[in-house]
């Protein structure tokens, strides 16, 4: 934990125009949570007194992701994208404001983790600033940290301002930096940055160049190096592909050391937020949306799709199940292959087993759902609940018109269109009854079979 009162910036300004997007680049998902989102949370992690977030003009949708995140954040526009030490100026007034530790993060850098960033804030115990950095396999782009004695770092040389020998450093800036803000290390961040000029090939202000004048001023900064894939940065959408798989190989990881059995764990996506118990097995190609739980003991079979889903203990799901949208099934429910669930509960042990839609209702513990059953919950205007006792038995190719009830224990007989409430423990049937002609299929062939010879 910081020792220091901490205030987090996040630099979001870029539209991102390499993504040909509609879209601010930092609303791009990553595992269904917002590039900001993730970096947000990050930063929440970190226990900060303040998080302020850089956006450009026009962003109001930017200004909601990062409110819905942290209500307390404060918002400041850069008005014109001159660089990003004109960005973290922005922020001008929480930082003067703010006497301690300052981190600045970038919107599209998704990928980091706190635990780097403690590492960082640690760094920043004797000296002025601290600047993450990594060793790149290609560094071409990226600025280059110049070291002096030790893990001291003296300037930052972006790439197209280097000379060939600076070009040659491997060790590569990340973006992140670390500031002590106060009277025992930079006594005036804000006129710091303010000291910062654009005489660089771009024009711009570089909020890199603040380590060079801190090295005037005989102010050390320290580096701390991390892996390349933290810091991947997102330009485009291969980029954003290419962090999307770091996050989903991680988060395989994850899910397997917590006890969980992947037989091809490279064809299973989670959500950001995927919560995965112990002894579940997962078949090949399941999709995870947002807002899954999956406890103890589940089996998922191969290719189903959840969102916003909780499956029970010892549930057995799928092959080819969809759960949408507030599917919560009981312990031990089997949902199989070409069942749709969406806003129903299914209570202990109830079984929906093939081909059919269960919409809007509750299904009660132990019930059997017969194949190609059909909750019809909209009458292309409203949406009705069904209701299904415990025990309840509905038979094959049932079609339940809704708002309708089921009672406990009751029966309904297949290809049944039920539209009235059926009472516990009754049997409802609603089809034509069976006629039976005794014979009639050897004298039918017989007068066909003549019929043909004679058309011959
Ligand atoms: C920056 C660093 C470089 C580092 C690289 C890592 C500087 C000068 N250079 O270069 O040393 O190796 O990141 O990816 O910082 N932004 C604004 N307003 C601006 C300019 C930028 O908000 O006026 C934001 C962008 O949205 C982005 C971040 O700051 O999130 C970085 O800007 P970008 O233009 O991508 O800098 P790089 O050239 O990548
Ligand atoms: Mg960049």
């Amino acid at each position: 934990m910081s020792r220091q009162p901490l205030l987090v910036v996040v630099l979001a300004a870029g539209q991102g125009t390499r993504m040909q997007s509609a879209l601010p680049k930092v609303l791009h998902k990553i595992a269904g949570r917002s590039m900001l989102g993730h970096v947000l949370a990050t930063a929440q992690s970190l226990e900060p007194q303040a998080v302020a977030v850089v956006i450009g003009p026009d962003m109001d949708d930017v200004r909601k992701e990062a409110l819905r995140q942290i209500p307390s954040a404060q918002i400041f526009v850069q008005e014109e994208r001159k660089g990003t030490a004109d960005a973290l100026l922005a922020a001008r007034d929480a930082i003067a404001a703010h006497r301690g530790e300052v981190i600045v993060l970038y919107g599209d850098t998704p990928l980091l983790t706190s635990a780097t960033l403690h590492k960082l804030q640690r760094r920043l115990e004797n000296v002025a600033a601290a600047v993450l950095g990594f060793e790149a396999a290609d560094p071409t782009g990226y600025g280059r940290l110049i070291l002096g004695d030790g893990d001291i770092v003296t300037a930052i040389r972006e790439d197209r301002d280097a000379t060939d020998a600076e070009r040659a450093i491997r060790i590569c800036n990340s973006g992140v930096l670390a500031f002590r803000a106060g009277p025992s290390q930079i006594p005036d961040l804000v006129a710091l940055l303010q000291r910062i000029g654009n005489a660089n090939s771009k024009g711009e202000y570089y909020l890199t160049d603040a380590i060079e004048i801190l090295a005037k001023d005989r102010m050390p900064s320290g580096v701390v190096v991390c892996d390349e894939e933290e810091v991947l940065g997102v330009n485009s959408r291969e980029q954003l592909a290419a962090a999307e798989a770091i996050f989903q190989k991680r988060a395989r990881l994850a899910a397997m050391r917590g006890g969980a059995t992947l037989i091809a764990p490279e064809t299973v996506w989670f959500s950001y937020d995927t919560r995965i118990g112990r002894d579940v097995t997962i078949e090949p190609n399941v999709f995870f949306g947002p807002e899954v739980t999956v406890e103890d003991g589940v089996e998922i079979l191969a290719n189903c799709h959840f969102e916003r889903a909780r499956i029970g203990r010892g549930a057995r799901i799928g092959p080819f199940a969809r759960l949408r949208p507030g599917a919560m099934l009981g312990d031990g429910v089997h949902v199989g292959n070409f069942v749709e669930v969406k806003n129903t509960t299914l209570g202990t042990g109830a079984k929906a087993n093939h081909l059919s839609y269960l919409g809007d209702g509750t299904v009660g513990a132990g019930a059997n759902i017969g194949a190609g059953t059909i909750f019809c919950n909209y009458d292309g205007f409203f949406k009705h609940r069904t209701e299904i006792g415990e025990g309840a038995f509905i038979g094959s190719n049932t079609a339940l018109v809704a708002p309708v009830t089921v009672g406990e224990g009751a029966y309904v007989g297949s290809g049944s269109v039920i539209t009235k409430n059926v009472p516990a423990g009754a049997l409802a049937l609603e089809r034509s009854s069976q006629e039976e002609r005794p014979g009639w299929a050897a004298k039918f062939r017989a007068m066909m079979a003549k019929r043909k010879a004679k058309s011959a």
